[in-house]
């Protein structure tokens, strides 16, 4: 296994759409692996293809933050069956090193999606669960949390960015 640089914003990697997987082959599970062992060492709880800068639908996930081996999961080429409900609460992103904010999203999400062999399977997902898939799925898509505040803060969040950038002052 390797770690991965993970990708912080702005990066045009971050906002271009994933291309859906289509081989479920060993450099797919080596991917997977190394995503794995970023995000661990990252503490974060979720951590998308695009933020490794592949240009793929695909995110491994782990909302015991490493506490329960059984709850690390990677979704291949995720698609959101339904949502319910409503959640607020603070967000973070890896891409966004040290930017929280409160982001509302669905309290419960049902997400299909296929494992590294290709098969097909749920999550039904309640509160961070469903908050990490919603996410996740974003970045898939090309889309980032701060599309999720108002525009005020969105500018906010990205002067800091910049600024940060510019410094070379990452976390
Ligand atoms: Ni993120």
């Amino acid at each position: 296994m390797a770690l991965l640089e993970i990708i912080k914003y702005p990066d045009d990697v971050l906002e271009t759409p994933g291309e859906p997987v289509t081989e479920f082959d060993e450099r797919l599970k080596k991917l997977i692996a190394d995503m794995f062992e970023t995000m661990s060492e990252a503490r974060g709880v979720g951590l998308a293809a695009p933020q490794v800068n592949v240009s793929q639908r695909l995110f491994v996930m782990d909302c015991s933050g490493g506490s329960d081996p059984s709850r690390r999961v990677a979704l291949i080429n995720p698609v959101i069956l339904s949502v319910e409900g409503e959640q607020t609460g603070d967000e973070g992103c890896l891409s966004f090193p040290g930017v929280f904010f409160a982001v509302t999203r669905s309290l419960r999400a049902v997400v299909q999606a296929q494992d590294t062999n290709g098969e097909m399977f749920e999550i039904d997902g309640m509160d961070l669960t469903a908050r990490c898939m919603l996410h996740e799925t974003d970045h898939c898509d090309g889309i980032l949390f701060i599309n999720h505040t108002t525009r005020l803060k969105r500018e906010m969040v990205k002067r800091k960015m910049r600024k940060l950038a510019r410094a070379g002052k990452w976390l």
